[in-house]
């Protein structure tokens, strides 16, 4: 099971004031330290935390790697393909949204979704569908071409019923499909997807930032590294 370890709330801190700080590669380096396999970040176009000149700079300072978040948008592919991370993560995105709401809908715009993820895997980048789990949006994000699908755990942290996960990682895992869990999660509620034996990474942000309010960033991962250990 890796962790992938979100800092877009460290650069939600420095967009509110328009500072330098706080230091996304010092955030970036002290995750890694606590134990994060990869640093994962949001692009989004309204560049409400993660700015365009992040990218290349996390790219370039992060030890593990990168994972991009963006949406499906012929901005965000150029960016992605000039910079090259290791993977990215296809998101929807609404402007007025808090966060990241639902899971894109791959089924509804499967053609689109396929033409998107194809320049990604011709430049080796692998490709993650970030979906609700729902089998119609697992089988859309095989025939898409994708390497994984993240599963929106958001419905999961708001009512605690494991159990769509559970069957939608059984089924993404017998479509070939690596299976990737993130949103909402904090070290109360993981230990239901930690479990799952299917999900090998697992994407986690704002708990841990707000965590590290009290017990500094490398700690707050640690703690997590250690209750995703013990499940
Ligand atoms: N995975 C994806 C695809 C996301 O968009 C987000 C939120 O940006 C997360 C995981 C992390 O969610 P949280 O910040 O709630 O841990």
């Amino acid at each position: 099971m890796k962790l992938g370890v979100n800092i877009d709330h460290v650069a939600t801190i420095r967009q509110a004031r328009g500072t330098l700080y706080p230091d996304i590669v010092e955030a970036a380096r002290l995750a890694e330290s606590g134990g994060a396999d990869f640093i994962t970040v949001h692009l989004r176009e309204d560049r409400r935390h993660i700015v365009d000149a992040d990218i290349p700079i996390l790219q370039q300072a992060v030890r593990t790697h990168l994972n991009l978040e963006i949406a499906a948008t012929d901005e965000m592919l150029d960016i992605a393909l000039a910079v090259a991370p290791k993977k990215v993560c296809l998101v929807p995105e609404r402007r007025q949204e808090l966060t990241t709401e639902g899971g894109l809908d791959v089924s509804g715009q499967l053609s689109r979704i396929r033409n998107f993820c194809a320049p990604l895997q011709a430049a080796k980048i692998s490709v993650s569908l970030f979906v609700e789990p729902s089998a119609e949006q697992i089988e859309a994000a095989a025939v898409a071409g994708a390497a994984a699908v993240e599963l929106h755990t958001g419905a999961y942290a708001k009512s605690g019923d494991s159990r769509p996960l559970v069957v939608a990682a059984r089924a993404a895992a017998a479509a070939g499909l690596a299976v990737h869990a993130g949103h909402g999660l904090h070290v109360d509620n993981i230990a239901a997807v930690a479990c799952l034996p299917e999900v090998v990474e697992l994407n986690i942000g704002h708990a841990l930032i707000a965590r590290a309010l009290f017990v500094g960033l490398e700690a707050a991962v640690r703690e997590m590294v250690t209750a995703i250990a013990v499940v």
